[in-house]
């Protein structure tokens, strides 16, 4: 397994562990780059003091890729603006719509996938890589209802996404077994259909079940059929960037090392086999 493989999002209630003496074993951090926008502030002191001892990637909300309206231009700024400062491995956002009419509506929605979608979301993205002078990574988001506009998957408009906008993917495991329990689809079908070399990292997180359908809540621990998609996610893309995301209900840090420390063991075990 090469090194710097597991890493966890950095959330304030674990600040203070980031920076204990001895620093939690942690090969990097993802951090919400929303939380850190305007400048001055506690926010940025304890980012600075975190960032000088891990490697860092930044992960938004509201680039609002899936938009016809495209990125706010202020928001790019400083988006590109805290790039230049935390100098990430790389940066990502979600493939959806978070607003309308200069209404930001604080929400991951989808969009259909149909080639006028398509080519928006290229201009969109190729507008942020331009702003960044880097590659953009997007994320697959969870949903809850499909379009009959669609005319094609949400796998072949990923792989169309990479070809030509020339962007990587952040794949996050719980949003394809959530979105694919929802939509009755095959999530091993939908890794395979997937360019392996775009794939750059992994979300691996919680939901909850509501019994004839699943909610992308990223408040429990990472459930069963979410590792068994893991393992298959490995074997099909290699050992790529593997995190913890949690963003409510925030256990103490020990609680998500031992999530991390499973999914270490999941990986070498994985890829002892396919070697
Ligand atoms: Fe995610």
């Amino acid at each position: 397994m090469p090194d710097g493989i597991f890493g966890l999002g950095l959330r304030t209630a674990h600040y203070r562990d980031f920076l204990a003496e001895v620093p939690p074993a942690v090969d990097w951090l993802e951090i919400l780059s929303d939380n850190y926008l305007v400048p001055g502030g506690k926010p940025l002191v304890m980012l600075d003091a975190i960032r000088a001892r891990y490697p860092m990637a930044m992960h938004g909300v509201a680039l609002s890729l899936g938009s016809v309206a495209g990125p706010d231009p202020d928001y790019l700024k400083r988006i590109a603006d805290l790039a230049r400062r935390v100098q990430p491995m790389w940066v990502s956002d979600h493939l959806c719509w978070t607003g309308v009419h200069g209404h930001q509506l604080h929400d991951l929605l989808p969009l259909p996938y149909t080639d006028e979608a398509l080519a928006a979301v290229v201009r969109n993205v190729q507008r942020v890589q331009d702003a960044l002078g880097r590659r953009l990574l997007v994320e697959n988001v969870s949903s809850y209802v499909e379009f009959t506009a669609s005319t094609m998957g949400e796998a072949e408009f990923l792989c169309a996404l990479c070809e030509q906008a020339d962007c990587e993917l952040l794949l996050d495991l719980n949003n394809v077994h959530v979105s694919a329990v929802n939509h009755g689809f095959d999530a091993q079908a939908y890794l395979q259909q997937l360019p392996a070399g775009r794939v750059r990292q992994f979300h691996l997180a919680g939901h909850t079940d509501h019994g004839d359908h699943l909610v992308d809540t990223h408040d429990h621990p990472v459930a069963d059929p979410v590792w068994a998609l893991y393992r298959a996610a490995l074997r099909r893309f290699g050992p790529v960037a593997t995190m913890i995301e949690r963003d409510d209900h925030i256990p103490p840090l020990p609680e998500l090392l031992a999530e991390l420390a499973t999914a270490r063991r999941i990986a070498d075990e994985t890829l002892a086999v396919a070697a």
